[in-house]
């Protein structure tokens, strides 16, 4: 093998083509309801990770033709009032998803106000209902990185089904439900996390790998399994720029097929929520 011959899985082409889509599922949204689908995000103080993400999202929705509302609230906001807040928007008739952006304010608890939003527009799924359908193997809303890596795999034509499958990482956000989405699809799921021994033995045994660390260059290619299929959730910024959790470099020459940072999942992410805006569960 030499250095390029891991296929690259390019999120930036896949994300062109499901804009495509969504730009059709949305004037048939639009026709069938007399009114264009409405996302809300719920943006609580001035974080810079939570506010470009919200960027990111209203960008992708105007280029799909859906609605999409910032609705912002001061950081010393007390969880209780949040929770009316978010509460009263989700109840709203004319919203169809709600997410609220991450990380909050040290001061809330991210499950308090998650757990108010209707199941039905909870379309990040980070709710107790869709988190437990998910746990449960049933259709629920899919944390959007999670569900992004599955659509790459898809595209790709990367069936799960009696694969090896190893998740870096163990966030609500990340790992935990790629790994539970792994399994719904029949792979044979492993978890590790920062308590996980050897994690290089774990990784080796991997056909598809997943991360989710937060932890720049740190998967090299001895650690992986030569032809494995490894996505990176990693966002790190390093000099100013955007890294993975995966040393990439390293790892083309290895991998059989790879996301690459930025370009891999990031730009799936938004869609998937306007995909669940618009078509429910699956
Ligand atoms: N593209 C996206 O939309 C998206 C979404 C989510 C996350 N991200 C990115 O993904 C990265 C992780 O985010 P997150 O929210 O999942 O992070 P997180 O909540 O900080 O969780 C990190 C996970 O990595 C594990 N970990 C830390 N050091 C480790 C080590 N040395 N070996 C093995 N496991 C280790 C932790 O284990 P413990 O549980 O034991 O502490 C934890 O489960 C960040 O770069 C973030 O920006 C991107």
């Amino acid at each position: 093998m030499d250095a390029t011959d891991a296929t690259i899985l390019n999120g930036r082409e896949l994300a062109r083509r499901t804009m495509d889509e969504l730009r059709r599922e949305s004037e048939r949204f639009a026709q069938a309801h007399d009114r264009r689908a409405l996302l809300l995000l719920v943006a609580v103080g001035e974080n810079p990770t939570a506010l470009l993400y919200a960027e990111q999202v209203q960008r992708a929705c105007l280029r799909t033709g859906v609605d999409c509302q910032l609705e912002q609230f001061p950081a010393e906001i007390d969880e209780t009032t949040l929770r009316l807040r978010v509460a009263a928007l989700g109840a709203r008739g004319d919203a169809d998803g709600v997410v609220v952006l991450l990380p909050l304010p040290g001061h809330i608890r991210q499950r308090m106000v998650t757990e108010v939003l209707p199941p039905e527009k909870d379309v990040d799924g980070l709710g107790p209902r869709n988190a437990g359908h998910l746990m449960l193997g049933f259709p629920s809303f899919v944390p959007s990185t999670a569900d992004a890596a599955l659509a790459l795999l898809r595209d790709a034509g990367v069936a799960l089904q009696g694969q090896n499958a190893v998740v870096v990482g163990r966030s609500n956000v990340g790992g935990k439900p790629a790994g539970l989405l792994f399994l719904r699809e029949n792979a044979t799921v492993t978890f590790c996390h920062s308590r996980t021994p050897d994690l290089a033995a774990i990784t080796r045994t991997a056909d598809i790998l997943f991360t989710s660390v937060g932890r720049p260059n740190y998967l090299t290619a001895e650690m992986i399994r030569p032809g494995a299929v490894v996505l990176d959730a990693g966002m790190n910024a390093v000099d100013g720029s955007l890294v993975g959790d995966v040393d990439y470099e390293s790892l083309r020459a290895v991998a059989g097929a790879l996301t690459p940072v930025p370009g891999g999942l990031g730009p799936l992410t938004p869609l998937m929520l306007i995909r669940h805006t618009l078509l429910g569960p699956d």
